[in-house]
């Protein structure tokens, strides 16, 4: 029995004649900031999606807490996204529905607490994404990179295992994007299990301790933030290449 939270074991994913993942492996352990990289198209959200049931892979298992996840039936994902949550680009608020209500939602639909308890939580973690007093505040009332912050605070508000952060960078400025990095570091140090896909490789140095780079289908790169900072792999300069930070030469 390994002691790996989850598990990615060799897995196939195929769109028509398009091969994305053709022999994906790997784990992680509790606590773990796993920067997922890779440029455009191999097949970093397809593999947040299949994690938490959205899509489902081809070949190959996915284990969380050493049970089987990738074959379940629609009825049970309920129950793992809530110990997975999915950060959506977007955020995906609900544009009618106050900062308060946006963030009530989940815990109305997936827990027993009083309107008391509700209250607390959401004082909580407004205060841990640095936004308090916002709650009757409607999403059109908040900057973009507020609204990002509200997203996350409610992919957390259920005390996941796991958060899987798609590109949750992207599109904002330096000052949201430093504030969006602190905000997943805060919710890491509060214990919980992060993959961070992104091309916004400054951030993910600032905030992994672990990059897996995709390339052609598999795993090309697996190591500390370390070794990905020192490296001069062949495979990791042609991803810097790739991706603009480096020049070719
Ligand atoms: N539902 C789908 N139907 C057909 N092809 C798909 C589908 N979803 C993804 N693909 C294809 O699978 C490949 C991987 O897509 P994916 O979105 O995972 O890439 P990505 O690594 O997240 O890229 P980006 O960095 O641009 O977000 C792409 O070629 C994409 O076009
Ligand atoms: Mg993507």
């Amino acid at each position: 029995m390994s002691n790996s939270l989850l598990e990615i074991i060799d897995i196939y994913k195929s769109f028509d004649i398009k091969e994305v993942h053709k022999g994906v492996s790997f784990a992680l352990s509790k606590g773990e900031r796993i920067g997922l990289l890779g440029a455009s198209g191999t097949g970093k959200s397809v593999l947040l999606r299949s994690i938490v049931g959205l899509e489902f892979i081809d070949q190959g298992r996915i284990l969380y807490n050493g049970e089987r996840i990738d074959n379940l039936s629609e009825k049970d994902y309920p129950r793992i996204r809530k110990s997975i949550s999915y950060s959506f680009q977007s955020g995906a608020l609900f544009d009618s529905m106050n900062v308060f209500e946006n963030l009530a939602f989940p815990l109305f639909e997936h827990t027993d607490l009083s309107l008391e308890e509700i209250d607390a939580k959401i004082h909580e973690v407004l205060k841990l994404i640095g936004l308090e007093g916002i709650q009757h505040l409607l999403p059109s009332d908040l900057s973009g990179g507020m609204q990002k912050r509200v997203g996350m605070a409610r992919s957390m508000i259920l005390n996941p295992d796991i958060i899987l952060y798609d590109e949750p960078t992207a599109g904002l400025d330096p000052a949201n994007t430093v504030n969006v990095v602190k905000v997943m570091k805060k919710f890491s140090n509060t214990g919980v299990t992060s993959i961070f896909v992104t091309h916004d490789i400054p951030a993910a140095k600032e905030f992994c301790d672990r990059i897996i780079i995709l390339d052609k289908g598999h795993v090309a790169f697996d190591n500390t933030i370390e070794e990905f900072n020192n490296s001069d792999s062949p495979i990791v300069r042609k991803f810097l290449v790739t991706e603009g930070f480096e020049n070719a030469n």
